[in-house]
């Protein structure tokens, strides 16, 4: 079993860049998949997640080239593909599953879309009901709502749908299915969640209209082949931005990260906490904006987080517990039942992991409240399977007295290949991942 240990690290004074972004990554596969050409996208997200697009993809007749880890060509097929010889494997990636579920709704052959354990146990009814509205059949083969999935294409026609919960995978989903359906596709989103889809389709050539929470695409569409350059992952920046917020002196620069509003909640956060942030755009002309995140490390105050924000920092909110039980006072968060239904049940796994560490929480449905500011103890504790809960509590164990051991830590490749690498550098070491049987 992959175990990280980590211990006590010095002041960070650091400059560091993260590796691509994963939301975007899976877009510039699928999305230059469907263009008339070969697109080159670099600073592509090397984790497992995203080969998993690329390997389903490829089953169904694109080819990829990977002339560097974080290079691809893909060949376009203006969005026509090829029925796939067997089930296709998404892995743990619940991305994956939901959009290209949108693309093969429209598609006229059957596919059967199968995932690792952690995915077979996420609901899949959310894409299911919007598809099946638009004139897919797709069933779930366990309970009528978990993976595999049998997809039988059909002509689709195009639908208004009110998300139910904010979802930026089940919005994406309709779009796609939306870009081949007859007619008007159209999504409310109960709150804005991230907007990758919609800014590259038009990045693509495709027009996507906005009515104030309603996006609107219209069927019989054609992209246009062009190179993608993806930005760092500001998910995975969070991790070094926290590490950075809630040590006094400490100093961190993260070059080259995407700062989609959609995505930035995590540092209007962390201000409220009191932290010194700084974010420099210099990159607004592409798809999506990049640029520099300046951190100076200090005392953290408790906040509350809810509403509206909760799913422009859903990916966050591991990481900002973490700060919380850092931070001075009682840090409340609600809102966040989708937590739950996430690569674990990421509210249980916090909570749990938290108090081993010796930190007050109580847990709610949709939510916890964390007492701070503790101090951490080291402890053996248990990732999940889920990267995100890995990297946080590695991140945690930075602050703890004594040793932490994060078991079942292979799951960080998920999104951040060379998260250890990255630690080591913090804590100033040569050891990292040490294999234990
Ligand atoms: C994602 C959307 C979010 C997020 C996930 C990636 C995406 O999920 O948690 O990690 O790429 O669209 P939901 O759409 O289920 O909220």
């Amino acid at each position: 079993m992959d175990v990280i240990r980590v211990k006590k690290a010095p002041r960070m004074d650091w400059e560091v860049s993260v590796p691509g972004d994963k939301s975007i990554s899976h877009r510039a596969v699928l999305l230059s998949s469907l263009t008339n050409g070969v697109c080159e996208i670099t600073n592509f997200l090397a984790g497992e997640d995203c080969h998993s697009t690329i390997a389903v993809m490829r089953a169904l007749g694109i080819t990829i080239e990977e002339p560097e880890t974080t290079t691809l060509q893909v060949h376009g097929r203006r969005g026509e593909l090829t029925a796939p010889s067997g089930d296709l494997f998404c892995g743990n990636s619940g991305t994956t599953m939901r959009l290209i579920s949108g693309l093969l709704a429209g598609q006229n052959f059957a596919s059967r879309l199968t995932g690792d354990p952690s995915l077979s146990r996420r609901p899949m009814d959310r894409i299911m009901t919007p598809l099946n509205q638009m004139g897919a059949s797709i069933q779930a083969e366990v309970e009528g709502k978990f993976p595999p999935l049998r997809i039988e294409g059909r002509p689709l026609k195009g639908l208004h749908y009110e998300l139910p919960v904010a979802s930026a995978q089940v919005k994406s989903a309709i779009l796609l299915a939306g870009l081949s359906a007859s007619g008007r596709t159209s999504v409310t989103e109960p709150a804005p969640t991230r907007d990758h889809t919609e800014r590259m389709l038009r990045y693509y050539l495709v027009p996507v209209r906005r009515e104030g929470a309603t996006v609107i695409v219209h069927g019989g569409q054609h992209l246009e082949s062009r190179d993608f350059q993806v930005p760092g992952d500001i998910s995975s920046a969070a991790f070094w931005m926290v590490a950075a917020a809630a040590q006094p002196g400490a100093r961190l620069t993260i070059r080259n990260v995407g700062l989609n509003p959609t995505r930035t909640g995590v540092i209007g956060v962390l201000i409220r906490m009191g932290a010194t942030i700084r974010e420099v755009v210099d990159d607004c002309d592409k798809a999506e904006p990049a640029g520099n995140i300046v951190v100076h490390g200090g005392f953290l105050q408790a906040v509350e987080i809810g509403g509206e924000e909760i799913p422009n920092l859903i990916d966050e909110l591991p990481i900002l517990a973490v700060a919380a039980a850092l931070a001075n006072g009682t840090t409340i968060i609600r809102d966040a039942r989708e937590l739950r239904v996430k690569e674990t049940d990421r509210l249980a796994a916090l909570a749990g992991n938290l108090r081993k560490m010796g930190v007050v929480v109580r847990e709610h449905e949709d939510g916890m409240e964390i007492e701070g500011p503790a101090s951490l103890q080291g402890a053996t504790l248990d990732s999940f399977g889920d990267h995100r809960i890995a990297m946080a509590f590695a991140i945690a164990g930075l602050f703890a007295k004594g040793e932490t051991l994060i078991t079942n830590a292979g799951c960080v490749a998920v999104s951040y290949p060379d998260f250890t690498k990255s630690l080591d550098v913090v804590m100033k070491r040569k050891t990292r991942m040490a294999k234990r049987s």
